[in-house]
């Protein structure tokens, strides 16, 4: 495994020189000082996350329904992550792999692999999981997604793993634990989505499930966690499937990077209520470190400097692996499907499949993510 971090470092490092030999040297010396390692200061010895499809690295697969509706168990999913489809929602790692190179951990094991090692944490996360609980989405008449194992069931799950490893003391084995909760709440919007609802019905959800994600951190301070991150959402009005779905020929639906103006605003309300939660949680429980990850304007940073990231600007909307139409995305032809092709180089796309990101994306996503949360973390720099 340490040869594994060590090759993947060393990878990555090669393509930054690479791409930086290119650049102009003021934008150089900012982007060398953004790609140094910096959480590594930070002394955290565990990592715990929980969510979705953004962050789930192989327990969909392992769930024998979820595996059944799910691509990611095959190529060309994992094509850079030694050609081994794990899972993972991406050509390689995701934000999360990242994170925890940085930290100089090995990567997390996701929880339904039952003979893996989590002496160094866990990954909780499955694709298609929700924030809210299955009762209240049954109660709200939207189909069921492909996994129950919502939030409320992966913090059961930690709960279950704590027993095992730390009955006596958690908060002192949780002492210098990293806790990702999050991203979660997109797939809670992806079934009213389906179902046809409007953006407006789609707001009157907001609240619970900002409810749900903060019961969740509670969850985990009630555990002993001392660090917690609580991503919000990406300005999904500007990835392909967003762009596809609500396509429209009036030019004021769009913002000035062709985003849906309608769906970005949805996700600011989402995110900005959040923020306003986790506000409040901080000053219930001042001695713990409770940090906002602020995807929405990570992404839109990745937007503004595609060419300085070695992007191509052309690719910028358009899904690296799918077919059809101007964003390269068909929901009945998505990456995975037989016929589908993959882009010749991921690493000048933003989007993998129209819906998450490439490993290129994720690696510059997790360095201004670390950059910007970084001074709020409890690192005694
Ligand atoms: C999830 O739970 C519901 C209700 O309990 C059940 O009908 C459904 O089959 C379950 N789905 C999966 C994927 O296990
Ligand atoms: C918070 O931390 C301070 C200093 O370490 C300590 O004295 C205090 O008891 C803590 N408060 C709570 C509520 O844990």
């Amino acid at each position: 495994m340490a040869l594994v971090r060590a090759m993947v470092l060393h990878l990555f490092l090669m393509s930054f020189l690479v791409l930086q030999q290119k650049r102009e040297c003021d934008a150089q010396e900012s982007l060398i000082e953004l790609a140094k390692p910096k959480l590594k200061k930070c002394g955290i010895d565990r990592i715990y996350q929980f969510g979705d499809s953004i962050s789930d690295t192989g327990n969909c697969v392992r769930e024998s329904y979820c595996a059944a509706h799910t691509k990611t168990g095959r190529l060309p999913y994992g094509m850079n992550f030694f050609r081994k489809a794990t899972g993972r929602c991406s050509d390689g790692m995701l934000i999360v792999d990242f994170i925890a190179l940085e930290c100089d951990l090995p990567l997390l094991n996701p929880w339904e692999d039952e003979t893996a090692d989590f002496s160094h944490g866990a990954n909780f996360a499955v694709s298609g999981a929700t924030a809210l609980s299955v009762k209240s989405l049954i109660k709200k008449k939207f189909a069921l997604s492909a996994t129950n194992s919502t939030l409320s069931v992966q913090l059961h799950w930690m709960d279950t793993h704590l027993k095992s490893v730390c009955s006596t003391d958690c908060p002192k084995y949780l002492e210098k634990s990293l806790f990702m909760l999050g991203e979660i709440g997109g797939d809670d919007f992806v079934y009213p989505m389906r179902n046809g609802e409007t953006v407006d019905e789609m707001r009157k959800m907001i609240p619970q499930v900002v409810d749900s994600i903060i019961h969740g951190v509670r969850t985990v301070i009630s555990f002993g966690a001392t660090q917690i991150v609580v991503p919000g959402n990406f300005p999904a009005g500007c990835f392909p499937i967003i762009l596809t779905l609500y396509m429209t020929r009036s030019s004021t639906a769009y913002d000035e990077y062709h985003c849906v103006i309608e769906w970005n605003n949805f996700i600011v309300s989402y995110n900005n209520y959040l923020l306003q939660a986790i506000h409040k949680l901080k000053k219930e429980f001042p001695n713990v470190s409770i940090v906002y990850g602020d995807f929405y304007n990570a992404y839109l940073w990745l937007q503004k400097n595609v060419i300085a990231l070695g992007f191509n600007k052309n690719n910028v909307q358009k899904a690296c692996c799918g077919s059809g139409g101007k964003y390269n995305f068909k929901p009945d032809m998505t990456c995975g499907n037989s016929g589908v092709p993959v882009c010749a180089d991921p690493n000048t796309y933003i989007s993998w499949d129209g819906i998450h990101l490439t490993q290129k994306a994720n690696f510059w996503m997790t360095k201004w993510l670390i950059h910007d949360m970084l001074p709020q973390l409890n690192c005694h720099l």
